[in-house]
């Protein structure tokens, strides 16, 4: 009698783990999309995480930090075009779980965190890394990694968290990395040749091979963030490392890319 009722159940029992699996596999850890709907001061950054599919991009990560604005500050980013918003606010999403607890322990550090527009490759310089610093009266900002670029956007607070899958902290206003807006190079300018300029560029112009030249030498001169890192906390998985080193081809690749953009 039992053995046989337990005998029929076992393939709808069956059938249930592997829809549960399936189910599974395909779900991430969490929804950018629905975490933030719970927070109305943020809907102008959560609508444009989804116009610019950057919120997918950050459902399929596992270890996240976003740096969200609210509604009264993001008008900085929402007047701009599609493409440079998403390189803007890529530059907003860590790749590496932060709260404000772990924060406050790098206090003695100096701490360099590599974004999601690192991950791009078109990343410039230093553009797709943000630089933490901490002042004596205890609070903490944060600004682009990028050589002059001001460290002023406070941590205002944490807005939700899933330890350690994914942070969201409020921060005073959004961070413009110099040049990822287009509208400053970090290159220098070719000098102005009005006629030369007419004519579309040729693939190996003079400007480009200029321009592919210029990280060599800045790698050359020294700076403050030659190395960058997520300095390592006892507390926390490992960082996703996928994204933490540009391969040079790329960077040089992103360099023509911009370049090309301020020609046209
Ligand atoms: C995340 O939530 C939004 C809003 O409910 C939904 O439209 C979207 O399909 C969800 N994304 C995933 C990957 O489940
Ligand atoms: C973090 O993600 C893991 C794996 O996806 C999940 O099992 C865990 O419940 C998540 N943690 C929180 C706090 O949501």
């Amino acid at each position: 009698m039992s053995p046989s009722t337990s005998f029929s159940a076992a393939p709808s029992i069956l059938i249930s783990a592997v829809l549960l699996l399936s189910s599974i596999a395909t779900t991430s850890a969490f929804n950018i999309t629905l975490l933030l709907e719970k927070y109305p001061d943020f809907s102008e950054f959560n609508s444009l995480l989804s116009q610019t599919h950057l919120a997918d991009d950050i459902n399929r990560r596992k270890t996240i930090t976003i740096l969200a604005i609210t509604n009264d500050r993001i008008g900085e980013i929402s007047g701009k075009p599609e493409d440079v918003q998403k390189r803007i606010l890529s530059n907003h999403v860590v790749l590496d779980y932060f709260d404000v607890l772990k924060l406050n322990k790098l206090k003695d550090s100096k701490t360099v965190l590599t974004t999601l527009f690192q991950a791009t490759g078109i990343a410039d310089e230093q553009q797709g890394f943000l630089n933490v610093v901490h002042s004596k009266d205890g609070s903490i900002a944060f600004g682009s990694a990028m050589k002059g670029a001001p460290i002023d956007s406070k941590l205002e607070g944490s807005v939700a968290s899933q330890p350690y899958n994914i942070s969201v902290l409020s921060i005073s206003h959004p961070i413009i990395a110099p040049g990822i807006d287009g509208t400053l190079s970090p290159v220098s300018a070719p000098p102005p040749k009005a006629p030369a300029h007419k004519v579309p560029p040729p693939a190996e112009s003079p400007e480009e091979e200029d321009a592919a030249d210029a990280p060599t030498t800045d790698a050359a001169a020294p700076s403050p963030v030659d190395a960058p890192s997520v300095a390592p906390s006892p507390d926390s998985p490992p960082a996703d490392d996928d994204a933490n080193q540009s391969p040079p081809p790329k960077n040089a690749a992103g360099k023509s890319w911009f370049l090309v953009y301020h020609l046209g």
